[in-house]
């Protein structure tokens, strides 16, 4: 599969230690994802998620309308209160909006029972936060695997080696998280998300808790998910930098979408963030 965009050698990553890439080992090459139709992996039409009543209201979301292709990466960013972790999980089926729908794949998740909503979220949307969030009483391997094991799949411990190896921690799958650094715990979560070949991964702020080489690491880690596994990765970001390894930018303020940037550069992402902060924008109820 072709790369997305090319980066100037100067990036940061380009002297990193998977300049060889862990994903470009050719085993995934085309990813499990090629021949896809054309759908949008996710889709969401006229969005609203409004929290409390009367004069209390707050309209966290008002009217979101957006399509994300198989294989793209995005980032979303905003001014605090914007709605970004609202809109994070609605599209992720973790909470319900009041309007509108959303589809992962052929499927309007609006319209599920929750015991349907959860299988789904198991076996077809992977998850990426900014804590971690490993068991630390299993091993790195045994973490990697509880998204089969939750959704009742057979444990694919070959997969869940073979993506351990492309995130660097080959060595290490019978550790336990807490005899890891932040960015290897971080990494394993990447493994984690990717092992049941979701439709997307959702990423809340995935390097909010990382040093900016580490953070480096991660963001190229989930770029070459992209690139070379054809994965969909939905990124919620407050850094310029981390939002520049996506294809696009979208950029949110009082729950609606304002503005967006493609093959974004982080001066242009920081630009239009001091605009977004510095003249909040107005919508109408
Ligand atoms: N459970 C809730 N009850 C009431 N209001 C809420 C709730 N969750 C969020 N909100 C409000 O909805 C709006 C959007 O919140 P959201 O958490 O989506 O913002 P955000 O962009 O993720 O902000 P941050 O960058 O600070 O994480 C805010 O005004 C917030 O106060
Ligand atoms: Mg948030």
């Amino acid at each position: 599969m072709a790369r997305r965009h090319d980066r100037p050698s100067t990036e940061p990553y380009a002297t990193e230690p998977y300049e060889a890439g862990p994903y470009a080992s050719g085993a995934y090459a085309g990813g499990p994802y090629a021949g896809q139709s054309v759908r949008p992996a996710i889709e969401l039409r006229g969005v609203r998620r409004t929290y409390g009543r009367g004069g209390e209201t707050v309209h966290a979301l008002r009217g979101i309308d957006l399509a994300l292709g198989h294989g793209s990466f995005t980032a979303v960013m905003g001014p605090s209160g914007s709605g970004k972790s609202t809109f994070l999980q609605c599209a992720a089926g973790l909470d319900k909006p009041d309007q509108g729908e959303i589809r992962l794949g052929d499927e309007d998740i609006t319209r599920l029972s929750e015991n349907r909503l959860t299988k789904l979220r198991r076996s077809r949307i992977g998850f990426i936060f900014q804590s971690f969030n490993l068991l630390p009483s299993l091993t790195v391997e045994q973490n990697v695997l509880l998204p089969q094991r939750l959704a009742g799949e057979r444990q694919d411990r070959a997969r869940a080696r073979e993506l351990l190896a492309q995130v660097g921690l080959g060595e290490h799958a019978k550790r336990r998280p807490g005899q890891l650094s932040g960015g290897q715990q971080q990494r394993v979560a990447i493994a984690r998300a990717l092992i049941t070949s979701p439709d997307v991964v959702f990423a809340d702020e995935p390097t909010g808790a990382l040093d900016t080489t580490t953070a480096h690491e991660v963001l190229g880690l989930l770029r070459r998910a992209v690139d070379d596994l054809g994965a969909t990765v939905v990124m919620v970001t407050h850094d310029p930098v981390a939002a520049s390894f996506a294809d696009r930018v979208l950029f949110l303020a009082g729950g609606a979408i304002v503005d967006e940037l493609h093959h974004p550069e982080p001066q242009a992402v920081a630009d239009r963030m001091v605009r977004l902060t510095a003249r909040p924008v107005r919508v109408a109820a």
